[in-house]
């Protein structure tokens, strides 16, 4: 039986919260063809920042808009862009990453990952991580807004949603594509503090 400050058992506490050590947790970076991909710089930087071991995983568009060299050495990772990237190891990376993952996150999302996502398709990397890891995921959508309203968008984000998949985003702005609305990426800083609160909490059990 537990006992309090002053010694005397505590006969009230069936449950507690357990706090195991906190430590380095794994993150699972997935960075998609979105012109703001190139945020995922400073948003590789932020979790290495906060102590996290930070793998990025790009999409084959994702590397036309920001280079895997520059991942790489923030993230002081290697990038995965392509199945075929692992030589030196018996079982493949995909799957290694995603039972090394506590946390999956994909910034940013672009319409069309989150419909592979919805659909349960794996033609890459990134997507056969999302099927094949059961670490949470987290997703900040970024793209047009008529992109991000349109029916097939919100119906595949609800998808998600329905399967425990948590979304941070879109915000309010000026768009890349000249348009103003919904569909900017979410504060890089933001994202990193909810991706944050997210692994925090596979910290504190109920015992
Ligand atoms: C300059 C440019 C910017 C783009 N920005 C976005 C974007 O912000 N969001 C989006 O969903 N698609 C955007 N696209 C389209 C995607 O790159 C395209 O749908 C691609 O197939 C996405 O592939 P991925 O999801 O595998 O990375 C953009 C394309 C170009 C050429």
């Amino acid at each position: 039986m537990e006992r309090d400050a002053k010694g005397k058992r505590d006969k009230t506490s069936a449950r507690k919260v357990v706090r195991i050590r906190p430590g380095t947790k794994s993150v699972v970076l997935g960075v998609t063809g979105s012109i703001a991909a190139y945020k995922s710089a400073e948003l590789t930087s932020l979790l290495v920042k906060q102590g996290h071991e930070v793998f990025v995983v790009m999409t084959q568009d994702a590397t036309e808009f920001i280079s895997p060299l520059t991942l790489q050495t923030l993230s002081k990772n290697p990038v995965t862009t392509s199945f075929y990237d692992e030589k030196e190891n018996w079982r493949p990376g995909h799957i290694e990453l995603a039972d090394r993952a506590n946390l999956l996150l994909i910034a940013p999302a672009t319409a069309h990952v989150i419909a592979e996502l919805a659909h349960g398709l794996s033609g890459h990397p990134l997507t056969a991580i999302a099927l094949a890891t059961r670490a949470p995921i987290l997703l900040a959508p970024a793209m047009n807004g008529k992109m991000w309203g349109h029916g097939a968008t919100q119906e595949n984000a609800e998808k998600l949603k329905a399967r425990g998949v948590e979304f941070i985003g879109p915000e309010e702005g000026m768009l890349a594509c000249g348009y103003e609305g919904i569909g900017r990426l979410w504060k890089v800083n933001d994202i990193a503090f909810r991706a944050e609160f997210l692994l925090a909490r596979q910290d504190n059990l109920i015992a």
